[in-house]
């Protein structure tokens, strides 16, 4: 059975430098090559990072699709040492807070699409995906539907990799392989709504919960929305009473040109999970904002509802802090009119590479999210290699693609050199298997 999200050999090919054999366990990693040949990152700047032997490259995907405002902003670093100085963290468990977390959750409240809020502070997307299955599982059993638990994803979908993002994993290699999981749960075509309407008529609403979905999918590939597909399944699962999680951990805060992705696609979520660009990954943290009907059970004066969930970095006063300055500069600098600006020049850059003999797909067209998808999956990390050579960090996501998603700080002329760069790293890969 395979289990790589892309090929181990591919992985195997990718030119990184021969280093001493590690101690770090590589996240998704073919850990055989990448023992003894890590690219190690020591430096970031605007769009740029440096490797340890002193290349510059541009960063191609931010990262792990977080770096919005850029690397390298000392505001950023000088916040979090004020906090630091002053109370690096406190607990939000039972009724102590800090008031970064306070703040942040009024910011988020007062900026996400969703009905008169509260917000639930975790140290990361997969955090917040957990906490959204079981606040709407729950949710049903306060109702009195406690056989509503199904939870469905759709297909290639990602949602972090703790237990229940694992159980609910679209990408089936993040899934199979460890024995039984949650077994209550579904996945469904991922660009067709009408696949949702079928598995609810064949399994009855009264057996779901909730449904997730991003609204452009990210590790999948850089999957875009059809025309009405968002918000098609809002409606089903308004019409089933399904809860509908919007899944906005890469899509949030300005990357699709849009503070939100529901702001561009014109959707409410019932709970709107946020992480990466929230901090533009200065410090870990993830949020899940959560609608009026989720939370006033547990909120009500009158209820004796405790929801038992938790975790120790919940609103961590450090993570809050720069949460919050860097929403300053995304509003300060009107990055997000930027990514809007920069949509179309990043279409323009990838578009043309559709006609290229190794190209299968090219996926672009919102905000600054991009794939480039090879012929065949094994190709992906050796063009990612050739981009490297050439000043441009890249990464492979689902079926070796390559994952376009830079700092919203990029240059007009960045924008073409990732569209020149990939162009040239595709000739020479070509030119290679002749
Ligand atoms: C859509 C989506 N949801 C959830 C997660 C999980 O976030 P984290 O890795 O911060 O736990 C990710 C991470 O890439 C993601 O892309």
């Amino acid at each position: 059975m395979a289990l790589a999200q892309t090929d181990n050999r591919a992985q195997a090919a990718t030119a990184t430098p021969a280093t001493a054999d590690t101690a770090l366990w590589h996240s998704q990693a073919f850990m055989p090559r990448v023992r003894s040949h890590e690219r190690v990152i020591v430096k970031g700047e605007g769009a740029y990072v440096w490797d340890e032997q002193g290349n510059r490259l541009l960063d191609g995907p931010a990262a792990l699709w977080y770096c919005n405002v850029g690397h390298g902003r000392a505001e950023l670093a000088q916040v979090a040492a004020a906090q630091m100085e002053q109370l690096a963290a406190y607990s939000n468990f039972q009724q102590i807070a800090t008031r970064p977390a306070i703040e942040l959750a009024e910011r988020l409240v007062e900026i996400a699409p969703v009905d008169d809020a509260k917000v639930f502070l975790g140290s990361g997307g997969s955090d917040v995906v957990d906490f959204a299955a079981k606040l709407a599982r729950r949710t049903w059993q306060v109702r009195g539907r406690p056989e509503k638990v199904t939870l469905v994803t759709r297909r290639q979908s990602y949602h972090g990799l703790h237990g229940y993002g694992t159980a609910i994993a679209g990408l089936e290699p993040n899934r199979l392989g460890f024995g039984p999981l949650l077994d209550d749960t579904a996945r469904v075509a991922n660009t067709d709504a009408e696949a949702l309407a079928a598995l609810i008529a064949e399994r009855g609403a009264d057996t779901i919960a909730a449904f997730y979905c991003e609204p452009v999918m990210g590790t999948g590939g850089v999957i875009l929305p059809p025309d009405g597909y968002l918000q098609r399944v809002e409606e089903i699962c308004r019409e089933n009473e399904i809860v509908f999680i919007v899944d906005e951990v890469i899509t949030g805060f300005g990357r699709t040109g849009a503070t939100f992705a529901s702001d561009r696609f014109g959707i409410t979520p019932d709970i709107m999970l946020m992480a990466k660009g929230i901090t533009s990954g200065y410090l870990p943290l993830g949020a899940a904002v959560v609608s009026r009907d989720l939370w006033e059970p547990f909120w009500a004066p009158d209820s004796e509802l405790i929801f038992h969930h938790g975790i120790t970095y919940s609103g961590h006063a450090t993570a809050c802090a720069v949460a919050l300055a860097n929403l300053d500069i995304l509003e300060r600098e009107e990055l997000v009119a930027r990514v809007a600006e920069l949509e179309p020049l990043l279409e323009a850059a990838l578009r043309p590479l559709e006609s290229h003999p190794l190209v299968n797909e090219v996926r672009t067209g919102v905000g600054l999210l991009g794939a480039v998808e090879p012929v065949e999956p094994g190709l992906g990390d050796r063009i990612a290699a050739e981009c490297v050579e050439r000043g441009l960090l890249m990464r492979t996501i689902t079926n070796g693609a390559l994952q376009v998603s830079p700092p919203f700080v990029v240059s007009d002329g960045d924008v073409e050199f990732i569209g020149v760069t990939l162009a040239e790293a595709l000739d020479a890969v070509a030119a290679d298997r002749i």
